[in-house]
């Protein structure tokens, strides 16, 4: 008796490996998150995200020229607001000398060819950290719109390739599109965070920008009603073809890891590229438990990055980016 099929005769030596393996990751796959913050010669490490920095704009240009030479061709721009800035309209947001808007022109004269995305999103600007106006302990849908839908012009009208919304107000991408089409930005493209879940994994990116929803009185304590339920998958394909239809040009699944039937679901019934965000929470875990010997940093990075393409990711904003790409050059 013998086998008639022998599966591991293709997974004898790592060059038979490679010449079957399904999955390839590449410098193209990534979007870089970038967090800014103002001053000079600034790069501080943020507590909760070992080994990764906010950067004033003179030190930005330096790390945008780092990535493109490792062939990073994209960033996603956030920004630290100070608090005297903050306040419940995110006024500042819309400030044409703003520090996103420098953000973006430093990009693009750093590096003309850096994709610059931009993430559209009240919560840096707002005096409650949450993504929308808040008023009688409820965040504003459409008052909310009417802002995001500015703050994408504004970005565009200082460079950025594509705008990020990540607020998940409804009906916010059609607004977008129709002011960006009124002011003849035809090519400024709009990537959706279309499936963005409810989640405990964004508590490090919130200490990063000091962005996290106060503790005060008629505030929401949290985004559960913008944003997703973590137990919903099927209203995750419906958000995300209402996005489509509203004239986005790549959606989003977000956090990565634990949503991965997510994303497998979303390629499976669209016809637009797919972006995953492996978020702050998720790089926090891995970086811990690395510290502590627990696990292999670098083998359990490229599973993760290798099991998030295979899911159907098209690209994925990773704080890992750097390290992949240094790890297979
Ligand atoms: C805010 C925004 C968040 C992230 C990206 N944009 C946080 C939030 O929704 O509270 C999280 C990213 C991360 O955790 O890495 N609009």
């Amino acid at each position: 008796m013998y086998p008639l099929r022998r599966n591991r005769r293709l997974r004898t030596t790592e060059a038979m490996r490679s010449l079957v393996r399904e999955t390839i990751i590449s410098p193209n796959d990534f979007i870089v998150p970038l967090f800014i913050v103002e001053g000079k010669g600034v790069k501080e490490e943020i507590a909760s995200m070992p080994n990764y920095y906010r950067y004033s704009l003179d030190l930005l240009t330096t790390e945008i020229k780092k990535l493109w030479s490792l062939g990073l061709k994209s960033v996603l721009l956030f920004v630290k607001v100070p608090e005297s800035l903050k306040d419940n309209k995110g006024t500042e947001a819309l400030n044409t000398d703003g520090l996103m808007q420098r953000a973006i022109k430093t990009v693009k004269n750093a590096c003309p060819e850096m994709v610059v995305m931009t993430d559209v999103a009240m919560d840096p600007y707002s005096s409650f950290g949450h993504d929308g106006v808040v008023a009688n302990g409820m965040i504003v849908n459409d008052a909310t719109n009417n802002i995001l839908s500015q703050m994408a012009l504004s970005h565009a009208q200082a460079g950025a390739d594509i705008v990020a919304p990540s607020d998940m107000m409804d009906g916010r991408i059609f607004q977008m599109r129709t002011l960006l089409e009124e002011n003849a930005f035809y090519n400024t493209g709009i990537m959706s965070y279309s499936a963005k879940y409810a989640s405990a994994f964004y508590g490090p990116f919130r200490d990063a920008l000091d962005s996290a929803p106060v503790d005060a009185q008629d505030v929401p304590k949290d985004k559960k009603t913008y944003q997703m339920d973590s137990a919903n998958r099927e209203e995750a394909i419906k958000e995300t073809l209402m996005d489509i239809e509203e004239g986005a040009d790549i959606v989003m699944v977000k956090p990565g890891l634990c949503y991965l039937d997510i994303v497998r679901d979303i390629r499976n019934v669209v016809d637009v590229p797919v972006a995953v965000y492996q978020v702050s929470g998720e790089y926090a875990m891995l970086k811990a438990a690395a510290e502590k010997g627990w696990l292999n940093h670098d083998e359990v990075m490229m599973e993760q990055i290798l099991s998030i393409k295979r899911a159907g990711a098209t690209m994925i904003a990773s704080y890992f980016a750097k390290d992949v790409v240094k790890l297979i050059s």
